[in-house]
């Protein structure tokens, strides 16, 4: 259990930090309510601590915060001056508990013991009537944050209805893995489920990839294809980058969605398909309407269900989840981090969102055996804030394992590119003023796609 004691006077916090550590809990405490909340944003806790009256917010406040970030969290408040209606308040607030000064020792862990055991009941009920993972999870996505909270209520609903879906988010942020949850938990789960990338194909490529050709439409159809739409008859049809069809193709697709037939290219009858399409985007769509480059017709087809993933510098809390998910998936479950391990996971900005958190992570357990993560095994471009300037400061250092940091830069910069190039290759290489060839051989070195 994870405790956080907040008092500002210092000889109460810690003896109760004292105590409870003795008790073999883990604890963290602090002086200041406002830090203590900044801690709690991003790392969480089970257990709160904290006494009613300081300096800067109360415990009132530290409480509304608390709940408002994780309900789930047990707060304890501590209440002096012979006030039995703070006590009533702060439970009418949802508190779990309160001590009223000046208590003993035996009675702080009477308290802590109490929240602990209704804690584990908690946990222990949410298991019987699911996974724990179902109020943090849906369908192999994890987080906990609002967002992602509330995005599960949606998933679930939107899931039972058949309406066209368009998931809007950087890249890496998890725009394939809602669209397998969505069509896993729907009525055409056991249908196809077809996915498409729009990014690479030229035109005539992807109308023949969609709607499929028919033999002799144009040189090299040496027989008849079958496209995507037939493809995914009855179930799914999972279009991603769709802010890269050309008009030409927009037409054909509004067409679908509107009669729900098309015309394979070179074919001369109607086939009627049931389709549920989800399409994703890593721009903003209805930007590229206001230009005229994406038909608004279209458009409002695609979007009639909207979802939007925010970027993982905007969901901070999600990390750690993230973090253990991930090893967990590669057999790691005694995997730990280290305080500063964790927090320099959380400073870090992910530019490549979850995908670039999970690609580290793989990285770093790859060149260790340890089952605990410390900051040093980060690789430095992610355990180092820079503003600008020289991206990687030696300053402090110790030693320096030069082909790493040099694989490590190295690395960093391959990385930057293919998400600066939007996952261009050409368009990175050109970025780094090297070679098309070069760039690849090194993404596949580096493991980064
Ligand atoms: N919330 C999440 N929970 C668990 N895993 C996630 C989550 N979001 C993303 N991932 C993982 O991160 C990786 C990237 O996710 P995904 O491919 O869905 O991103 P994307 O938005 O489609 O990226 P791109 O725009 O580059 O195609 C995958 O391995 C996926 O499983
Ligand atoms: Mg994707």
């Amino acid at each position: 259990m994870r405790i956080i004691v907040i008092d500002d006077e210092k000889i109460k916090r810690t003896t109760m930090t004292d105590v409870l550590n003795k008790s073999g809990y883990n604890v963290e405490s602090f002086e200041s309510s406002v830090a203590a909340i900044t801690h709690f944003e991003k790392f969480g806790a089970d257990i709160v601590i904290t006494d009613i009256r300081m300096p800067d917010l109360d415990g009132f406040e530290v409480l509304q915060k608390i709940k408002h970030v994780n309900p789930d969290t047990a707060v304890i408040m501590i209440t002096g001056y012979g006030t039995i209606e703070s006590a009533v308040e702060a439970m009418k607030l949802g508190a779990f508990d309160y001590l009223t000064k000046p208590f003993s020792s035996d009675q702080l862990l009477l308290v802590v013991k109490k929240a602990c055991r209704f804690l584990e009941l908690e946990i222990e009920n949410i298991n019987l009537k699911e996974k724990l993972s179902d109020i943090y999870s849906f369908h192999n996505i994890v987080g906990k944050s609002k967002v992602m909270r509330q995005l599960y209520g949606k998933l679930e609903t939107i899931s039972k209805i058949d309406m066209s879906v368009l998931i809007e988010g950087e890249s890496g942020t998890g725009k394939e893995i809602v669209a397998n949850a969505i069509h896993y938990n729907s009525l055409r789960k056991n249908k196809p489920f077809i996915k498409l990338s729009c990014a690479i194909l030229n035109e005539s490529l992807l109308e023949s990839e969609l709607f499929g050709h028919v033999k002799g439409a144009f040189t090299g159809a040496i027989k008849d294809k079958k496209g995507r739409f037939e493809l995914a008859d009855g179930g799914t049809l999972f279009l991603d980058d769709v802010d890269d069809i050309r008009p030409s193709v927009q037409v054909k697709l509004l067409r679908v969605l509107q009669e729900k037939e098309f015309e394979k290219v070179g074919g001369s009858f109607p086939i009627k398909v049931d389709v549920r399409l989800i399409s994703a985007t890593k721009v903003n769509l209805l930007e590229k309407v206001k230009k005229h480059e994406f038909r608004e017709d279209l458009y409002y087809r695609l979007n009639v269900v909207p979802i939007n993933l925010p970027p993982l510098r905007e969901r901070k809390e999600d990390i750690v989840l993230l973090l253990n998910h991930f090893a967990k998936k590669i057999g790691k479950e005694n995997l730990k981090f280290s305080n500063d391990a964790l927090e320099a996971f959380v400073n870090y900005d992910w530019p490549g969102n979850v995908r670039q958190l999970e690609n580290i992570l793989y990285r770093i357990v790859a060149f260790s055996n340890s089952d605990i993560i410390t900051k040093n095994m980060i690789p430095l471009e992610i355990s180092q804030i820079h503003h600008g300037g020289l991206p990687i400061n030696f300053n402090g250092v110790e030693k320096i394992q030069f082909d790493k940091i040099v694989e490590e830069i190295e690395s960093a910069a391959i990385n930057w590119a293919y998400i600066k190039a939007g996952g261009n290759q050409s368009k990175a290489a050109e970025l780094l003023g090297i070679k098309r060839t070069t760039f690849r051989d090194k993404m596949i070195k580096y493991n980064i796609n």
